[in-house]
């Protein structure tokens, strides 16, 4: 089993192979994590920092299962207390626990491009949690792990991407994952919630759900960020729904067979219907938060063997 890269900052420099070599790992932790002794010793030893400066809940508790199930000893920094907002800058506060001497430091931003940044002055294997629109690598991982033990492969699928595109990492890093495994992917949204550039992505673009859904094999919801908004994206929720809210109407243009996803935190009623959500013969949402702690267990465990190795390049 090879993987060649110090962080986890993103799933752009990544390899089909590495992809395959981290989600093989991850069965592997699913299964010890359905065990009722869920031990492992992959971190025994290592000290995983978590930095969230956005809040969490799921990705958040995820990280710091994965780590103390692998017998790491795990720090949350509750970054909103922290001296950032002294004045301190993010660089100021990456040296100060660098010296600290952590293996692992999982990082969540609100701005793009600062977790490479942080990843450029600190010794640790840095894990990108989601920066701003950029990236969210370990979501992309769970969703195809997900995907995977549910259609038995990932290429030659279609997956259609759903919803408010323009501010979400987790859009971004789940199309150039699919993008590498060759499968085609669909955008379905209203224009002001396609980012710009779209037409070279190399993905299918839709503004109408009939269309986009035909033939569908995963149906990706997204929840529209209004946090990430400065204006008036959508003309109301209501009429969002109406367009866009994925229910089970919708849901029958797709496949027969397809299923529901949705990275939480879940609008109900604006971009999915609740009963849809909850519905265990279409919804795979509860096995999308399982498969998180695995493939996060499956990236601390690879990375932690490359500790202290050459690597090929400092910036992967
Ligand atoms: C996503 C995120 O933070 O980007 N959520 C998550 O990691 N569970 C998606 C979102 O916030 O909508």
């Amino acid at each position: 089993m090879t993987y060649r890269h110090r962080h986890l900052l993103g799933i752009e420099p990544l390899a089909p192979s590495d992809i395959t070599t981290i989600l093989d790992l991850a069965d592997r932790y699913v299964t010890l994590n359905r065990a009722s002794d869920k031990h492992g010793d992959a971190l025994a030893g290592r000290t995983q920092v978590n930095m969230f400066f956005e809040n969490s809940t799921r990705t958040q508790a995820s990280f710091e299962l994965a780590g103390l199930r692998l017998g790491a000893d795990v720090m949350n920094m509750s970054m909103q207390a922290s001296s950032i907002k002294k004045g301190e800058t993010l660089i100021d506060t990456a040296m100060t626990l660098n010296a600290m001497h952590p293996d692992l430091l999982v990082v969540r931003h609100p701005h793009s491009g600062a977790v490479n940044l942080l990843a450029e002055k600190v010794n640790c294997a840095v894990l990108n949690a989601g920066d701003g629109r950029h990236e969210h690598p370990t979501q992309a991982l769970l969703d195809a792990l997900t995907i995977r033990r549910s259609k038995g492969r990932l290429h030659r699928l279609t997956v259609a991407i759903c919803g408010d595109i323009a501010h979400s990492r987790v859009a971004r890093s789940n199309i150039l994952l699919l993008g590498k495994m060759e499968s085609r992917i669909r955008l379905i949204g209203p224009p002001t919630l396609m980012p710009a550039g779209v037409a070279d992505w190399g993905v299918e673009v839709f503004d109408d759900m009939r269309a986009g859904l035909e033939g569908a094999d995963v149906v990706m919801m997204l929840r529209l960020q209004k946090e990430r908004m400065d204006g008036g994206f959508i003309p109301s929720e209501r009429e969002y729904y109406h367009r866009f809210g994925l229910d089970a109407e919708k849901l029958g243009y797709a496949r027969s067979d397809a299923i529901v996803m949705h990275p939480g935190p879940m609008n109900r009623g604006v971009e999915i219907d609740g009963t849809l959500a909850d519905d265990i013969n279409r919804s795979v949402i509860q096995e999308q938060v399982e498969m998180g702690v695995a493939v996060r267990m499956a990236v601390m465990d690879l990375l932690a063997r490359n500790l202290g190795k050459p690597m090929q390049t400092a910036r992967s």
